[in-house]
């Protein structure tokens, strides 16, 4: 056998002074790291468990979120013939929104980010649906509710009302996911 070969037995001589001065046991040093690993790992499952629930529960909490907002008049909705749409802000000038005017003559307002990947939707006079340009998704014109492709849940629903002819966007509310979460 090779006298410079490393074994047990030259690495615990190796150690010896290291050991007089920290009188531990390598066994007992063993078991104390693998228990202190064990409580560093269930500690840390613990606080990755709750901030998860967090999260999920802050989720849940904002998409069921109804924001009650300053009303404001749509400018040109009195005006709107049946199957078209036309765009506008709501609540700020940056929130991009769009009106339906569905063949029936009702109203209905969305938020015009896709739920997807946020492109804009725009409404097809053909289809009678609201449509993505990007991934090619859809949904439907009277309920915001997806009917088919990738966005996972319905768009932001602008809820609307009708006071002496002008049409007012009163509230945003954001659309649970399609599974329910
Ligand atoms: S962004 Fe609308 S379908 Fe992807």
């Amino acid at each position: 056998m090779n006298k410079n070969a490393s074994d047990e037995s030259d690495v615990r001589a190796a150690t010896a002074a290291y050991q007089a001065e920290f009188p531990y046991e390598r066994d007992e040093e063993a078991q104390v790291t693998r228990r202190e690993f064990c409580n560093f790992l269930g500690l840390t499952s613990a606080a990755l468990f709750v901030g998860a629930a967090g999260f999920a529960a802050k989720a849940a909490l904002d998409a069921r979120k109804s924001e009650s907002l300053t009303p404001a008049i749509i400018n040109g909705a009195d005006a709107l013939a049946p199957n078209s749409s036309l765009n506008f802000n709501f609540p700020t000038e940056r929130d991009s929104a769009i009106l339906v005017r569905t063949a029936d003559g009702a109203y209905h307002a969305y938020g015009q980010k896709c739920t997807h990947l946020s492109c804009p939707v725009y409404y097809s006079r053909d289809h009678q649906r609201l449509e993505c340009p990007c991934h090619e998704g859809a949904f439907d014109a009277a309920t915001g509710n997806v009917l088919y492709g990738p966005p996972p849940r319905a768009l932001d629903t602008i809820e609307v009302e009708t006071r002496d002819r002008q049409v007012w966007a009163i509230a945003r509310t954001a659309a649970r996911r399609e599974n329910g979460g």
